[in-house]
C-alpha cells in the first residue's frame, strides 16, 4: 500500500508516462547579437558559445536554429555608433531593422522578436533618454522614442516586440502607437518583472551597454522585493501585454511560480548571461557534469511555470532533446 508510488517511478516507460513536466523545443528562444559589418564572429569571453555576428553571419546561424527545430529567436542590436538618445535605434536603415528585414526573408518561419530598448544604442549606456542634469533617465520622454522604435521593428516585420527598459507606462504606449499604425495584432512580450541584478554583467560586454554612470536601480527592480515583483507584471498585463516575463531566472524562481498563479497570460523566463556563464564556467572547470546541470536547470524553469526559456543554451538544449528521442 505504502510502496504505490515508489512502483511509479521504478519502471523507465512508466516513469516518463508519469512525468509532470516536459522540456520540448518549442520552449525555446534563441538571442542573438547582430553588429555591423561582414564576417564578423566575435565570441564573447565571458560567454563561450555566444558570439556578436555580422548580419551574414547572422543568416548561418538561423539556418543552424532553423535545422535544429528551434523555431524563435530574440534579436539584439549593437550599432556601431552611439549618441545620446539612441539614433540608430530610430532609423529604417538601423542595424535592428535592416537585419530583421533580412531575416524574415530568408526565413519567414523563423519567429522573430525584438529588444526594444535604449541602452544598447545610446552611448551613456542608459535604457532611455537623460533628464536635463543628466543624471536619470527621462520617463515619458523614453516613451516617445519607444513608440518609434516599436514601429521601425513592427514595419521590419518583426513578430513580437520585447520591451526591456522598465519606464512606467510602456505597455500600453507601445499598445496604442502599435494600434493606430495598423499593427493592432502585433504581440508584445513585456520583459514585466525585470530586477536589477549583477547576472547581466557579461550581457553588458557583448552589447557594449554598460552604463557609464550610476546604475539601473532607479528604473529596475529590488531583488529583495516579492510583492512588488509581481504587481510589476500585474500591471504590464493590465497594459496590455501579451506575454509577461521573469529576468533573471534561476534565482527568482519562487517569483514564476506566483506570477503563474496569479496570471492567465503565457510566462517568459530569461536565462541571463550571468547564469550561462557560471554553468559555461563550470564546465570549462570540470567540476559539475554539465549537461546533467544544465537539462535540471531547464526542467526547473518548466516547473516552476514558464512557457517560453529564452536561453543562450538553447541551440545545446535542442541538440540534447534531438539525441534522447533517438
Ligand atoms: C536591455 C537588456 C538587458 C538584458 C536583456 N535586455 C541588459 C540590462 O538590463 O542591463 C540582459 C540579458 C542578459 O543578461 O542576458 N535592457
Ligand atoms: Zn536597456
Amino acid at each position: 500500500m505504502f510502496k504505490r508510488h515508489r512502483r511509479l517511478r521504478m519502471n523507465a516507460s512508466v516513469r516518463s508516462l508519469v512525468e509532470e513536466t516536459k522540456l520540448h523545443v518549442d520552449d525555446l528562444m534563441y538571442p542573438l547579437f547582430v553588429v555591423e559589418g561582414e564576417g564578423v564572429r566575435h565570441e564573447i569571453g565571458s560567454m563561450p558559445g555566444v558570439f556578436q555576428l555580422s548580419l551574414d553571419e547572422i543568416l548561418k546561424e538561423c539556418e543552424e536554429v532553423v535545422s535544429l527545430g528551434i523555431k524563435s529567436i530574440i534579436l539584439f542590436g549593437v550599432p556601431e555608433v552611439k549618441d545620446s538618445i539612441g539614433s540608430d535605434a530610430l532609423c529604417d536603415m538601423g542595424i535592428i531593422a535592416k537585419s530583421v528585414r533580412a531575416i524574415k526573408e530568408k526565413f519567414p518561419l523563423l519567429h522573430v522578436s525584438t529588444d526594444l530598448c535604449f541602452c544598447e544604442y545610446t552611448d551613456h549606456g542608459h535604457c532611455g533618454i537623460l533628464d536635463i542634469k543628466n543624471q536619470s533617465v527621462n520617463n515619458d520622454a523614453t516613451l516617445e522614442i519607444l513608440c518609434s522604435q516599436a514601429l521601425i521593428h513592427a514595419r521590419a516585420g518583426a513578430d513580437m516586440i520585447a520591451p526591456s527598459g522598465m519606464m512606467d507606462g510602456t505597455i500600453k504606449a507601445l499598445r496604442d502607437a502599435l494600434d493606430k499604425n495598423g499593427f493592432e495584432n502585433l504581440p508584445i512580450m513585456a520583459y514585466s518583472t525585470k530586477f536589477a541584478s549583477a547576472y547581466y554583467g557579461p550581457f553588458r560586454d557583448v552589447a557594449q551597454s554598460a552604463p557609464s554612470f550610476g546604475d539601473r536601480k532607479t528604473y529596475q527592480m529590488n531583488p529583495a522585493n516579492r510583492r512588488e515583483a509581481i504587481s510589476e507584471s500585474l500591471e504590464d498585463e493590465a497594459q496590455g501585454a501579451d506575454i509577461l516575463m521573469v529576468k533573471p531566472a534561476l534565482a527568482y524562481l519562487d517569483i514564476v511560480r506566483e506570477i503563474k498563479e496569479s496570471s492567465l497570460l503565457p510566462l517568459a523566463v530569461y536565462n541571463v548571461s550571468g547564469e550561462y556563464a557560471l554553468l559555461k564556467a563550470g564546465q570549462k572547470a570540470g567540476i559539475i557534469d554539465y549537461e546533467r546541470v544544465l537539462m535540471e536547470t531547464m526542467i526547473s524553469f518548466k516547473r516552476a511555470g514558464a512557457d517560453i526559456i529564452i536561453s543562450y543554451h538553447s541551440k545545446e538544449v535542442a541538440k540534447i532533446l534531438k539525441y534522447e528521442k533517438n
